[in-house]
C-alpha cells in the first residue's frame, strides 16, 4: 500500500544522495542508497549537507531536481566539518553507538560544533516547511533537529529514524549530557529504530535515567506532559530496481569478469565501508585460521573485499585502514604462489549494478561486522543469488540484519574459529539446503523493501493527530 499525504514529504539527512558529495563514489552508504530508493518519484523535498565547504557559512541553499523529488543542499564551514562531521557525528556518537567507547572521544568543542550545526540546519531547512509538510529526519549527526525545528516554530508531525544501533545504557551514559541529547529525541513524534533490539534498548534507558512511563504495547514513551511513540522498522532495499539492475550490461560484464579471474576457484565476497564497526580485520583473521586449519583447501577459495574508503579525516579510520593493509599482506605473502593470491583487497568503490554481478558470481558473502545497525550489503547479495544455484550468506549474528535473515549461516564475529568453520560449512552446503536457505532469506528480502519501510513509518506518523 502506498502512504499518501496531502502535504509534501520532507527527509532531512547529513548525507543526500548527489553525485558530488563527499564519499560518493560507492562508499555514500546504506542512508543514502535507502533514501534515495524511497524518495524516487515522489514529490518532496530531501535536505542535507552538500559535502562541500565554504569559507564562511551563508545559509545559501542549492538545489538539484532528482527522480520528482528536489535535493536541497547548504555548505558547510571547515570548522562545521571538523567539530560536527569529523568530531562528534563520527569520533563520539558513531563510535559509542556502536560499542566501542574505546575510541570514542568526549570533546567540548566539538559538542558544541554539533550543536552550531543542528542550529544550521534549523535554521535554513525551516523557512522551506510549509504547515501541512511531513518531516522526517534521519540518524545520528542530527538527533538535536527535532527540538530545535519545534523551537522555531514548527507544529507539524516530525518523526526521527535512527539507522544505527541504539547501545545499552551502561554505554550511553558514559556520555557527557546524555539526558539532554535523549531529552531533545522526545521532542519527535515517532522515532523509528532498525530493530526490536535497539528499541529495547532505548526504552530501557527512557525508564532507567528519565523515569519515563513506558507502554510496549502502543509504543508510547511519557515523560512529563510530552509522549512520543517509538517503534522498530526495519529497512530493506529496493528490490525491483536491484532486480533491474541485474539485467544490465555492467551487472552482466561483472559477473563475467569476476567469474573468469577466479579460474575455477570458489569466489566469497565481502562489501563494506571502510570502517572498524564492519569487523574487517577480524574477517581477515577468520579467514587466515581457515586456511589454518584446513591448508589444503586453500586452492579452493578466493576472498574479494571491497572496502572503498570512508571519513578519511577521522583518526581511527586511518588506523582501520593500515591495519587491514597489513592483515590482507601478510596472509598474501604467507599463502599466494606464482598463480594465487587468496584475498584481493580492493580499496575502490563500485556501482550498485557492478556489486549486484560480483555478488551472483560469488558462491559464499562474508558479511561479519561487530556491530550494525542493519546491513543492506547482505540482503542485496541474497537479491542478487541464481536461484537454481544460491550461494551461501555468512552473517554476523551482531548486525541488525540478522533478526531477519535468520536462515543465514549466523556467526559471531570476534571469534576467528566460528568464522573458519562457517566458511568450511558454506563450501559444503549441499545444493538442496542452500537452496532452501535461499528461498526463505529472499522472501523476506523481496517482501521487506524499501518502499515498505517508508509507508508504514509515514503512515504510523501521520496517523499521530497533529
Ligand atoms: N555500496 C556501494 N558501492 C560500494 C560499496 C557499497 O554502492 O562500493 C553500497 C551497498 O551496495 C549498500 C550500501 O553501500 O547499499 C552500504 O550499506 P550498508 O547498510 O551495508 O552499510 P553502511 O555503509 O550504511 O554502514
Ligand atoms: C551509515 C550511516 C549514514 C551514513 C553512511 C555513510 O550508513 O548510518 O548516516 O551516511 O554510513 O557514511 P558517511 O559518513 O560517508 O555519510
Amino acid at each position: 500500500m502506498e502512504y499518501n499525504s496531502l502535504g509534501r514529504l520532507v527527509v532531512i539527512s547529513n548525507r543526500v544522495a548527489i553525485p558530488k558529495a563527499r564519499g560518493a563514489a560507492g562508499a555514500q552508504g546504506g542512508l543514502a542508497s535507502a533514501l534515495g530508493a524511497a524518495l524516487k518519484k515522489r514529490k518532496g523535498i530531501w535536505f542535507g549537507w552538500s559535502g562541500q565547504e565554504v569559507e564562511e557559512f551563508t545559509g545559501d541553499i542549492t538545489t538539484h531536481e532528482s527522480d520528482g523529488a528536489t535535493i536541497a543542499t547548504i555548505d558547510l564551514e571547515p570548522q562545521d566539518v571538523e567539530e560536527y562531521y569529523n568530531g562528534y557525528a563520527n569520533s563520539t556518537l558513531w563510535p559509542l553507538f556502536h560499542y566501542r567507547i574505546d575510541l570514542t572521544r568526549f570533546e567540548r568543542e566539538t559538542g558544541m560544533g554539533y550543536e552550531r550545526v543542528n542550529d544550521r540546519f534549523a535554521d535554513s531547512v525551516a523557512p522551506l516547511i510549509a504547515p501541512d509538510d511531513v518531516v522526517w529526519v534521519h540518524d545520528y549527526h542530527l538527533i538535536p533537529l527535532g527540538e530545535r525545528l519545534r523551537q522555531a516554530g514548527l507544529r507539524n508531525r516530525i518523526g526521527f529514524f535512527l539507522h544505527i544501533p541504539w547501545p545499552p545504557t551502561n554505554l550511553i551514559t558514559a556520555l557527557p549530557f546524555h539526558e539532554r541529547l535523549v531529552k531533545a529525541m522526545l521532542e519527535y513524534d515517532l522515532i523509528g529504530f532498525q530493530c526490536d533490539e535497539w528499541l529495547e534498548s532505548f526504552r530501557y534507558y527512557c525508564r532507567k535515567e528519565l523515569g519515563a512511563k513506558i507502554d510496549p504495547g502502543s509504543g508510547e514513551i511519557t515523560l512529563g506532559d510530552r509522549t512520543v511513540i517509538a517503534r522498530s522498522y526495519p529497512i530493506g532495499i529496493d528490490y525491483e530496481h536491484f532486480m533491474k539492475l541485474g539485467e544490465s550490461k555492467e551487472a552482466r560484464h561483472a559477473e563475467r569478469r569476476l567469474t573468469g579471474s577466479t579460474r575455477g576457484r570458489k569466489a566469497m565476497i565481502g562489501v563494506d565501508r571502510l570502517d572498524y564497526s564492519k569487523g574487517l580485520p577480524e574477517r581477515i583473521d577468520g579467514i587466515s585460521r581457515f586456511f589454518d586449519n584446513y591448508p589444503e583447501r586453500v586452492e579452493e577459495l578466493v576472498f574479494i573485499q571491497i572496502a572503498p574508503p570512508s571519513r578519511e579525516e577521522v583518526r581511527s579510520y586511518k588506523d582501520i585502514r593500515e591495519l587491514l593493509e597489513q592483515k590482507c599482506g601478510q596472509i598474501n605473502g604467507a599463502r599466494s604462489e606464482v598463480d594465487l593470491v587468496p584475498i584481493r583487497y580492493v580499496n575502490k568503490g563500485h556501482s550498485a549494478a557492478e556489486l549486484f554481478g560480483f555478488y551472483r558470481a560469488s558462491k559464499i558473502a562474508l558479511v561479519t561486522p561487530l556491530r550494525d545497525g542493519m546491513n543492506l550489503v547482505a540482503k542485496e547479495y541474497v537479491a542478487a543469488q541464481d536461484p537454481e544455484d544460491p550461494g551461501v550468506l555468512i552473517l554476523s549474528r551482531f548486525a541488525g540484519a540478522a533478526f531477519q535473515l535468520t536462515d543465514a549461516v549466523l556467526v559471531n564475529p570476534y571469534s576467528a574459529d566460528d568464522i573458519s568453520h562457517a566458511i568450511r560449512i558454506a563450501l559444503d552446503m549441499p545444493l538442496e539446503e542452500r537452496k532452501k536457505r535461499w528461498k526463505k532469506l529472499h522472501r523476506g528480502v523481496k517482501g521487506e523493501t524499501v518502499q515498505r519501510w517508508m509507508n508504514r513509518f509515514l503512515k504510523d506518523l501521520n496517523a499521530i493527530p497533529a
